[in-house]
Parts: structure tokens; C-alpha cells; sequence
């Protein structure tokens, strides 16, 4: 394919919108789209269809709605992407964008709204606190020593989650009461993992690991009494789910649940199944007999769907079709195990071109996180690059979410090991399945890490790589990351292990780098930092390394428009046209 029809491709795929559901209030289903062109919220009767665009700048996060309230609370970004950010609000029936409560820059994480209040967590470069918003008012509530962030709030009570023991490897829940200033530390089991509590009416519901694999079970504040959620319908417990995505009360105290397996989700409603199409289901909005959400696949575009559990059918609510241009171009999709070079099996997810032929140029795309995965779930760099010509094997490595707690802490104390391995075995799965002639390595921000490292330590098994907002030298990061990311970075490590740090950087390795390598990072990131890669930089100088370097001016790590994927995806592939293609 010639570049200027590859740029034509890309173009297409690119401008294919998104959709991601967060709530249902006052008649009104909220959703995020960056169908105008940036992230942005909209909002939609149901039954007239009509879209109503909420605001217009980039919204960075955003609190579930809360039906108590027409208001949604979100966060822009006034850094220019560094990701400080402020505290908006605006009707879910239009009206002004306005400021909810003023607060300095910072970055936010984990918003819990219940339609009166905020409680949010922020670090600055100095530290993290927790915070209470209401309307035009902010205080602080306590500064913290761990990453814990609220996920839910009622009256005084104020729940949350976090390695609040400092083990990378438990997660705590805490309750923390606004009236008394008082923080209790709640766990079933030492050493277990507890995440994502939602309270309603004294009721803590939430995802443990304490008796062996992750069910949902509910804590009652006032008996202290802790039980497993038994559903009424089975079709939750017949899927048996190794995760959960997300989940929550309703209103009337009902329990809705989307549980993740083999990389897809599924949603219920007290137990029983909510229609929807195969892929991945997001959160799920519920009203009386209606449910809305936003679902996908690796090779279907988002689209918003209603559900009706009276009739158990669903309908298209927002469609979302690509253009025909692009028939035929993503191929088949499938989930696949393989093993690592220590026998684990790992997981991954296959997308084939459609327009070349097996085997033929193959990308391995490493996803972020590392705490994350790659679903059955449209993802524009994926589907970007099979419709440009290539193959694409996504492995979930160890430390990959959706596998189990026990493999996602197997990255814990062994970044860049592992893992690594794990990414390379993906690499010879693609040569010795048919699927790959050659091999090129590439991914964002964890998966540019990777990238980095594959390059230098594996150099015989890539012909190229593409390293987006990837991260060179993890001593440095510390020094120069906020307070949030220093307390990531040591928990991945499992503690400051300034040796370990040395020893698993990229820069160590850049001797080693053989393959033509295309970087690609944003000028303000604020998480992977741009400083550390200059000097990686110069080192391939000095080593007459075949590279290029695209830093993308006024952009931060998370993209937020449709330009930005643009500006991220297109040197990659314009990049890939030449090397993966050309290169034998
Ligand atoms: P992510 O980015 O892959 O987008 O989550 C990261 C940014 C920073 C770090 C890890 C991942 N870090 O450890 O500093």
C-alpha cells in the first residue's frame, strides 16, 4: 500500500468515534464521545435521540452521575496536558460550563459524587490528599501516605480503596468518617485484595480475593457483618467471572455487576444477564427496566445500547459504523495462549489485517498500565494498525489485569523481567503460528517501556519498533515524577529499589538496539517524562542507531482528541510503511 492510501486509511479509522456511558439522570443518559472532535460530554433523551454536546475543551475525568443530581462533575486539564486540572460542572440538560469549586492545579484521582458532595483524591508534586468539594467550597480532608482514592460517598461515610498497608501486594479498603475526621481500615484478610466499594444505606459492596478467587461481597457498617452477594438469577454465577470490570448499587438496592473473563465482559443485574452484543460492556446505567451502557469489540466500533430486561432485547441507541472505505481491513479477531519461556501461559488477543496476506508484517502491541489490559474492545491504535496493513498480537503479560490478582502481582518487584519475556515470546508465537513474516515491537507509555527494552535486550527478534511516551531510565522518572507516580513507581518495584530502577531501565540497553527504532512522546507528559528520553536519544546518536524522534508540542500523556491520536498514530505508521514493509 502506497503512504498516501495509508494515510487515507488512517484518517478514516481515526475520526471513528467514541463512546463511553457514565450515567443516567434526570431523564437524560450521560455519555463521554470525542465525536466532536475532542473528549467531550454529551447527553441524550432515550426516547428522542437527540444528542446534546455538554462541553466543549477536553474533559479530563469525570464522576459517575448521581441521580440526586442534574449535574455532572468533571475535570479539565489547565496545564496545557500536564494534567493539572480544576473542578467543573455542567447540566445534563445544557446550559453553562461553570467551575464547581475552586481548587489549585492538581491531578485528580477518584471522584466519588453523590449528587451533593465530592470526594476526590490529588496529588501535587509535594504529596496526595483527600479532599471534600461542595458547590463553590473545597477543603481538605487529610493528607495521605499511600495511593488510596474515594470510590464512593453517602452522608458522612466516605469509602474508598488503596495499598493502604504500603504492600503492593494487598489493597485495603478504607471508610472514613467526614464528621469525626475518623479513617478505619477495613480488610477481610490481611494480605487480600479489596477494591472498588460502593455504600448505600450503611452497605459497603465491594470485589475481595479473601477467601481465594475476586466475588463481590457486602460489609454492613452497622452489624459489622461481612456476607458474599448471593444474586437471585444464576447467569452471574454460572459465568463465573475471574474479575469485575465495574459495579454498583442501584437506586432501589438492586446490584448490577459487568464481570470480565477471558477478556471480555458481561453485565447482570442482580444475577441475570443484560443482553448486549459479544465484546466488551462498560459501566452500566439502569433505570427501571432500562439499562444503557456502551459496548464493543477489537473489530466493531463503540456504540450505545439500550437494554430492556422485560423483554430481555436490546436495541442501538447511538450507531456507529466504519466507513465503508475501510470494509474488509480489520480481519478476524481471537483471544489465544501461548507459553512464556518459563512455561506460564499468557494470554492475547490476535487481530489479522484484512489486506495482507499470512503471513505477513505483524505488530506485537504492548499495552499500558501495566496494572491494565488489552479486551475484546475497540482500541483505535489496533484497529488502526491492522486496517494500515498489518497483523497485530496484543499479549496480557503477567502483571496484565483480568487474570487473576495472583497474575497481575507478578510483575510486582519484577518489572521489565517477566513480563519481558512474555512480550518476546508473543513476538516468536507470531513467526512460528504463521501468522508473521516479520516482527515489529511497538506500544504507549508501559508499552513504550517495553518497547524500549524489547529493542535493547531482544534485538534479533524485532525488525522495528515504535516507542510512544515510553520510559528510558526509571531512577530518573522518580526524581522528576509528582507524588502520586514516585508511590507507583515504588510499588511496581516493590519499594525504592534504586538497583533494580538501574537495571531495568532502557537506557542501560541502548547499545544494544539494532532495529530501526521510531520514538514518539508528548511534549508536557507529566507520567513518562520527555527529559529522560533525550538522553536515551543522544546515546543512539552516538551509536549511528537508525531512529526518529516526533515529540508532539502542547501534549500531555493521555490523548484527548482526535488530533492526538492522529499526531501519535500516523508518524508510527508512516514509520512502520517503511521499515516493517520495506526491510526483509
Ligand atoms: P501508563 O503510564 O502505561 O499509561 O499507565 C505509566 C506512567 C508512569 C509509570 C508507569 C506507567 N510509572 O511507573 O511511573
Amino acid at each position: 500500500m502506497e503512504l498516501p492510501e495509508v494515510v487515507k486509511v488512517l484518517d478514516l479509522l481515526i475520526k471513528t468515534p467514541t463512546y463511553s456511558v457514565i450515567g443516567y439522570t434526570h431523564g437524560r443518559l450521560v455519555y463521554l464521545s470525542n465525536a466532536g472532535g475532542v473528549t467531550s460530554l454529551w447527553s441524550l433523551d432515550p426516547a428522542r435521540g437527540e444528542p446534546l454536546r455538554l462541553t466543549k475543551e477536553p474533559v479530563h475525568s469525570v464522576a459517575y452521575t448521581s441521580t440526586r443530581s442534574k449535574y455532572v462533575i468533571y475535570t479539565k486539564d489547565v496545564s496545557k496536558g500536564r494534567e493539572l486540572q480544576k473542578l467543573f460542572a455542567v447540566g445534563v440538560d445544557g446550559g453553562e460550563e461553570r467551575v464547581y469549586a475552586d481548587t489549585p492545579p492538581m491531578r485528580f484521582f477518584g471522584l466519588a459524587w453523590d449528587g451533593e458532595k465530592l470526594v476526590f483524591s490529588a496529588a501535587t508534586a509535594s504529596g496526595i490528599s483527600l479532599y471534600l468539594a461542595r458547590e463553590g467550597l473545597c477543603e481538605k480532608l487529610m493528607d495521605l501516605d499511600a495511593v488510596m482514592y474515594p470510590t464512593s460517598t453517602e452522608g458522612d461515610i466516605v469509602v474508598g480503596a488503596g495499598t493502604l498497608r504500603k504492600n503492593p501486594r494487598s489493597t485495603e479498603l478504607f471508610i472514613y468518617n467526614i464528621s469525626t475526621g475518623e479513617l478505619r481500615v477495613y480488610t477481610p484478610r490481611e494480605g487480600s485484595a479489596n477494591k472498588n466499594p460502593a455504600v448505600r444505606d450503611c452497605k459497603i459492596l465491594f470485589e475481595s480475593n479473601f477467601e481465594g478467587s475476586s466475588k463481590l461481597y457486602i460489609y454492613d457498617l452497622n452489624s459489622d457483618f461481612l456476607t458474599e452477594v448471593r444474586f437471585r438469577y444464576r447467569d452471574y454465577h454460572t459465568y463465573s467471572p475471574v474479575e469485575h470490570l465495574i459495579f454498583g448499587w442501584v437506586d432501589d438496592g438492586r446490584v448490577w455487576a459487568v464481570g470480565k473473563k477471558n477478556g471480555r465482559t458481561k453485565g447482570f443485574i442482580e444475577g441475570r444477564e443484560v443482553p448486549s452484543p459479544t465484546g466488551t460492556v462498560g459501566y452500566l446505567a439502569v433505570s427501571g427496566d432500562r439499562v444503557y451502557y456502551s459496548a464493543s469489540s477489537l473489530t466493531t466500533p463503540p456504540k450505545v445500547y439500550e437494554a430492556d430486561l422485560k423483554s430481555m432485547t436490546y436495541r442501538v441507541l447511538i450507531d456507529n459504523l466504519l466507513p465503508e472505505e475501510l470494509d474488509g481491513r480489520l480481519g478476524r479477531a481471537y483471544f489465544t495462549t501461548y507459553q512464556s519461556s518459563d512455561g506460564l501461559e499468557v494470554s492475547a488477543f490476535v487481530v489479522e489485517s484484512g489486506v495482507v496476506r499470512k503471513p505477513g508484517p505483524t505488530i506485537v502491541y504492548v499495552h499500558g498500565g501495566p496494572w491494565s489490559e488489552v479486551y475484546d474492545q475497540w482500541s483505535v491504535m489496533i484497529a488502526g494498525l491492522c486496517a494500515a496493513g498489518y497483523h497485530v498480537v496484543a499479549p496480557n503479560f503477567r502483571g496484565s489485569t483480568g487474570y487473576g490478582e495472583k497474575y497481575r502481582l507478578l510483575n510486582v518487584g519484577d518489572v521489565g523481567g517477566g513480563d519481558l519475556e512474555d512480550v518476546a515470546a508473543a513476538g516468536e508465537w507470531a513467526r512460528s503460528s504463521g501468522l508473521a513474516s516479520k516482527v515489529a515491537v511497538m506500544g504507549y507509555s508501559y508499552g513504550g517501556y517495553m518497547t524500549y527494552l524489547a529493542l535493547g535486550r531482544k534485538p534479533d527478534l524485532w525488525v522495528a519498533g515504535v516507542a510512544g511516551a515510553g520510559i528510558v531510565d526509571w531512577n530518573e522518572l522518580y526524581e522528576l515524577s509528582d507524588a502520586l507516580f514516585r508511590k507507583f513507581i515504588e510499588e511496581l518495584f516493590d519499594g525504592l529499589n534504586r538497583e533494580l530502577m538501574r537495571e531495568r531501565s532502557p537506557i542501560e540497553y541502548v547499545d544494544g538496539v539494532k532495529a530501526p527504532l521510531c520514538i514518539v512522546h508528548p511534549q508536557n507528559d507529566s507520567r513518562t517524562l520527555l527529559k529522560p528520553v533525550l538522553r536515551y536519544i543522544e546515546k543512539l546518536l552516538e551509536n549511528k542507531a537508525t531512529f526518529e524522534l516526533h515529540v508532539i508540542p502542547d501534549m500531555g500523556h493521555v490523548m484527548r482528541s482526535i488530533d492526538d491520536v492522529f499526531r501519535v498514530l500516523l508518524p508510527a505508521v508512516v514509520f512502520l510503511n517503511k521499515y516493517v514493509r520495506e526491510v526483509s
